[in-house]
């Protein structure tokens, strides 16, 4: 008898896990809803926590709604002063998502909701991280170059309490905190990605709101999925100059040695929707800092890619990652602030998913394949 053909789905590539209300990603069209609205539509006119809005109740909120929930998240952002002592205290070079693992962790000790399960406490509790989290990485920048940092703003959005956190300036730049309240729009939410689907694993043991977030950092971190940012960043900075981009190009990625960071998808075979909006917004960003350096870089490097064979062949974009990381560095956001930012935005996203899960669980626990010795008899310590 022949034994049943066993069909491993490494990386589970185009298995469907859930079912979900809250985006959509079309990765042959190059297309993103989140709860009906295009992508496109959101970028242009949305503020932040009406995003978040509609993912937590599947509806745009109305103008009372609105400034309800951006009042609670205003309310909410304050870090416990144990979290800002435990922060004080770590190495300043210390990797930004490691610390931002570390602190969402020990945020759950603050929380008197951090045990608490029911669909209420998890809502209390995605208010409070998506305002702390934004204070922490406003916060981060400042404790280790040895600087206070600043409180949250009961009346700004979460777009202006980051930013101003970060400078110390009020009222804080408009054109930052709209470049800012953008990014975040973009990044909010995108299907059943790593950190995500890490998000809803953990939730799935009926595990807390705060391990589920802290698993979700630890898988974002990575330069295959959020940190690719940063590390678009490090390559634009390498280069150095518009004028090196092929040198670099030839010697790097068509030798094969290296990949381009912030190009290829897992989903997307097509441009991703948010790259066109973000390289938009990069060029305008650069023309008005009166430097487009590093926005030639990045478009000089994307264009060679695009007309290159592999990349063709192989459906290779520019991704989220490319073009944001022009926007943050425009911004004077430090690189390695980059996939914290990351984390910021995707904190509503997260929460959402971590709700969706709770409602409708059921545990995740695949299988996999054994492919070890058969069964081997004991041998005793003396005799190996
Ligand atoms: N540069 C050069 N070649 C690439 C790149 C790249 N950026 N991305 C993929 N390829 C090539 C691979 O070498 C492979 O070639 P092969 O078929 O000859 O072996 C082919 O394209 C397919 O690549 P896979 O890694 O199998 O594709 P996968 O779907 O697993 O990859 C990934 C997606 C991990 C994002 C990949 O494109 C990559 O490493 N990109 C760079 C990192 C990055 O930008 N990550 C951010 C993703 S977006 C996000 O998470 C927010």
């Amino acid at each position: 008898m022949t034994e049943p053909q066993v069909v491993i789905h490494k990386g589970l590539d185009g298995v469907i896990v859930d079912e979900t209300k809250l985006s959509l990603v079309n990765g042959t069209e190059g297309r993103l809803i989140y709860s009906g609205y295009k992508i496109e539509d959101l970028a242009a006119h949305a503020l932040y926590e009406e995003v978040v809005f509609l993912l937590w109740h599947g509806r745009l909120p109305d103008r009372q709604e609105l400034e309800a929930l951006r009042a609670q998240i205003a309310a909410n952002a304050e870090i416990p002063k144990e979290v800002l002592k435990m922060l004080k205290s770590l190495p300043s070079d210390s990797n930004p998502m490691s610390v931002l693992r570390t602190a969402v962790s020990m945020l759950a000790q603050y929380d008197i909701d951090s045990e608490v399960m029911t669909p209420e406490a998890n809502e209390r509790k995605a208010i409070r991280l998506n305002g702390q989290v934004a204070s922490l990485v406003a916060a981060w920048p400042r404790i280790r170059k040895g600087l206070e940092p600043v409180s949250p703003r009961l009346d700004y959005t979460v777009a202006q309490n980051y930013v101003y956190q970060l400078t110390g300036e009020a009222p804080p730049s408009k054109e930052a905190v709209d470049a800012i309240n953008t990014f975040m729009v973009l990044l909010t939410e995108h299907g059943m990605n790593v950190s995500t689907f890490t998000t809803r694993v953990i939730a799935s043991s009926l595990s807390d709101m705060h391990s589920s977030i802290t698993g979700a950092i630890g898988s974002l971190k990575g330069p295959l999925h959020g940190g690719a940012n940063t590390e678009a960043m490090n390559m634009f900075l390498e280069i150095g100059s518009p004028d090196n981009v092929e040198t670099w190009f030839n010697d790097n990625i068509k030798t094969g040695k290296r990949r381009i960071m912030g190009i290829g998808h897992r989903v997307y075979k097509a441009l991703d929707p948010r790259a066109a909006v973000l390289r938009e917004r990069a060029e305008a960003l650069a023309r008005a800092s009166g430097n487009s350096q590093w926005f030639e870089v990045a478009d000089k490097l994307a264009a060679l890619a695009r007309a290159d064979q592999y990349f063709i062949e192989r459906n290779l974009y520019p991704n989220v990652d490319y073009y944001s990381a022009i926007v943050l560095y425009t911004l004077d956001i430090p690189v390695d602030m980059f996939t914290p930012l990351f984390a910021m935005s995707r904190i509503a996203g997260w929460t959402a998913h971590f709700r969706e899960q709770a409602a409708a669980n059921r545990l995740v626990r695949p299988d996999v394949l054994y492919i070890g010795p058969e069964e081997r008899s004991w041998t005793p310590i003396e005799e190996r």
